[in-house]
């Protein structure tokens, strides 16, 4: 989650249990959203840090790092043959342009400016931002407040997760739909401060907040200037958002209801292999609402949404994929059409999951996998301290799953009592996920992010950081992990119906300035906290995006800026685990959310919340206050992007 989910949950979280990481606090950041905001580099140090690295990064490049990388060992990605759906982010999708080619750009240098900066050759375009138009109508944002019908057809805020679609009779490297998540409201376009308390919104403020989250789902195409562009009044377009009625499916249905208003932090996403969208709630409450927080299991769910809008009886939210706070989902294809969907819990500390589908996709009839999400079984990982692993059935009856349950805790965290749970039913199970991996004897991770698998069946997954955490483990070597890790894993025979996997730690983040054990890391190259965003193309090439929050280092003079500049993406060698940063972001923000056209040669990605600057005013030349905002990467030259 970012900081300001992190924070505005902060009222419901233990207080014995300690915050992932210090940073600034959702509530700081609505009482500052209409006023200066805080610098972050205003102590003597910081400043002069600042004055040394600040100032050149605008396409600046160090003098020796143009990267020559082999692709893969081996000589390239061994392609998954299910390929179905293009682009994907998962095993078996199209491979894309012609490889494999070693992967090559001039890295950039760590980034303290308030802009987006890519490498020599490229090209950044801002494409979509909060307040934008989407629905056919619409009135944009432009500086005046508007009512919550209208921003009900907008752009919301918090861009995160996305990826693209192909539409039929159209050249998907020139044109297709993006769906985009909105995590959380961009609340300087949406509501004066001095009339706003979210603990007593009017119904008007209610709904304005909750159509900021939500998701986006806009055409886009490539013009004949060579620049992205949405397609203004397609009938594409569409919002979903925390006001939008949403069908419950799924053995929890019965405890849940047959139907919920609204859909809420839509953090990270995925997609299925019959070109359906899944936007993933990061939230089992509803802290935007914080009157409303305790009163339902309505979120935490994965919800289904048909961007090109055929199916039938969607949106719906999969109880069946378990309630938690969901990062993203990925899925990986068996050549027999077999199917497993892999999930993150952003919690602190949280699990992994997987969901086998007791069906097997249908490629021939899209209308056919209806269902799918509906009926299977659900699983959390065990990560064995010998490199083996467990996926344990989160079935009721089984696995200790049952009546008066003694739930641990989050003993990771320190010494937690136990607490009684009765599991008497399935649908127990599936609104209580996380308690139900906790007395099932699944691994509590450091706050699982995304999850991405190569076309070699390797899966990677982001632990961004658990600063909190006491107790180690092998899969979590490290106390107070600030900085977070990657861990990478195989399943039994590479099937997606395997119940045993081998893992191993990738790599640990941190910097070696940093003189504490815990914090150093062991990165090579180009340093980085907090990975958040992951993702494995197709051709194999695992690129990592950060969330590192703006607080403390770990060093006692240095904040996280100044050691690793702003939040940045890196192009990591699954092999070597050579790092080198690839763009940079403005100030404030996260970088998440990439996706891409089959050919590779533009990249979509988001930032999220650049809200220490003037980003993007500042490189549109207007006056509207900072905003998240998805923007295109391309090369200039017309090749694939990083080829
Ligand atoms: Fe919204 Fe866990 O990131
Ligand atoms: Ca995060
Ligand atoms: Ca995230």
């Amino acid at each position: 989650m970012s900081y300001l989910t992190d924070r505005a949950r902060a009222a419901g979280r233990n207080p014995e249990q300690p915050e992932a990481a210090g940073g600034q606090s959702f509530d700081d950041v609505l009482a500052e959203a209409h006023v200066t905001r805080r610098t972050m580099l205003r102590g003597s140090v910081g400043a002069s840090l600042a004055a040394l690295f600040g100032g050149t990064a605008l396409n600046a490049c160090s003098s020796d790092d143009t990267l020559v990388h082999p692709n893969l060992d081996g000589g390239g990605p061994t392609l998954g043959p299910d390929a179905s759906v293009r682009p994907g982010t998962d095993a078996g999708i199209d491979a894309g342009p012609s490889g494999p080619y070693a992967v090559q750009f001039k890295k950039i240098a760590r980034s303290t400016a308030d802009t987006v900066v890519v490498p020599e050759g490229y090209s950044v375009d801002v494409l979509f931002a909060a307040g934008d138009a989407v629905v056919p109508g619409a009135t944009p944002f432009t500086g005046t407040f508007l009512t919550s019908g209208e921003t009900e057809k907008i752009a919301g805020g918090n861009h995160d997760g996305m990826a693209f679609f192909e539409l039929p009779g159209v050249d998907p490297n020139k044109g297709g739909l993006l769906a985009i998540n909105h995590e959380a409201p961009d609340l300087k376009i949406l509501i004066a401060s001095a009339s706003y308390d979210r603990n007593t919104p009017d119904l008007e403020q209610r709904k304005i907040v909750l159509s900021s989250v939500g998701v986006s789902v806009i055409e886009i195409e490539l013009k004949a200037d060579g620049k992205w562009g949405v397609k203004a009044n397609s009938t594409y377009n569409k919002r979903y958002t925390g006001n939008t009625e949403y069908r419950v499916s799924g053995p929890a249905a019965s405890t849940v209801g047959p139907k919920v208003v609204g859909t809420l932090n839509n953090c990270s996403s995925g997609r299925t292999p019959w070109g359906t969208y899944l936007t993933c709630e990061e939230t089992s409450e509803n802290y935007l609402i914080p009157a409303d927080s305790t009163k339902n299991s309505g979120y935490g769910w994965v919800v289904e949404i048909d961007p090109r809008g055929e199916l039938a009886d969607l949106p719906v939210k999969r109880t069946a994929l378990g309630r938690f706070d969901h990062e993203n989902i990925v899925y990986l294809l068996g050549s027999d059409n077999s199917i497993a969907f892999y999930m993150g819990d952003d919690g602190t500390p949280g699990c992994i999951y997987k969901f086998i589908p007791s069906a097997k996709f249908d490629p021939n009839n899209r209308a056919a996998n209806a269902n799918l999400l509906d009926l299977g079984t659900l699983y959390a990982a065990k990560f064995n301290p010998d490199g083996t692993g467990q996926w344990v059935a989160l079935v009721q009856g089984q696995n200790g799953l049952v009546t008066g349950a003694m739930d641990p805790g989050n003993e990771t965290q320190g010494e937690q009592p136990d607490t009684k749970i009765d599991f008497n039913a399935q649908a127990d199970v599936l609104v209580n996920t996380k308690a139900a991996a906790r007395v099932a004897g699944a691994t509590l991770m450091d706050r699982p992010e995304w999850i991405t698998v190569g076309p070699d069946k390797t899966f990677y997954c982001t632990l961004t950081n658990n600063g909190g955490r006491k107790v180690v483990h092998k899969a979590n070597p490290r106390v107070q992990n600030l900085h977070g890790h990657i861990v990478k894993w195989t399943e039994a025979s590479g099937s997606p119906t395997a119940t045993t996997f081998s893992w191993e730690v990738f790599l640990l983040a941190g910097d070696p300035s940093i003189a504490k054990e815990n914090l150093a890391g062991n990165i090579d190259g180009d340093t980085f906290s907090s990975p958040d965003g992951l993702y494995v193309d197709p051709q194999g090439r695992l690129w990592v995006q950060t969330d590192m929050n703006l607080g403390a280092s770990g060093d006692p003079f240095r904040n996280m800026v100044d050691v690793f500049g702003n939040n940045s993406m890196y192009y990591v060698d699954p092999v070597t685990k050579k790092s080198s940063r690839f763009l940079a972001g403005p100030k404030g923000c996260e970088i998440t959310g990439i996706t891409h056209t089959p050919d590779l040669k533009t990249f979509f990605i988001n930032i999220q919340h650049p809200d220490q600057g003037a980003w993007p005013s500042n490189v549109q030349d207007n006056k509207l206050p900072p905003r998240s905002a998805t923007v295109v990467v391309r090369r200039i030259d017309g090749k694939p992007v990083g080829a």
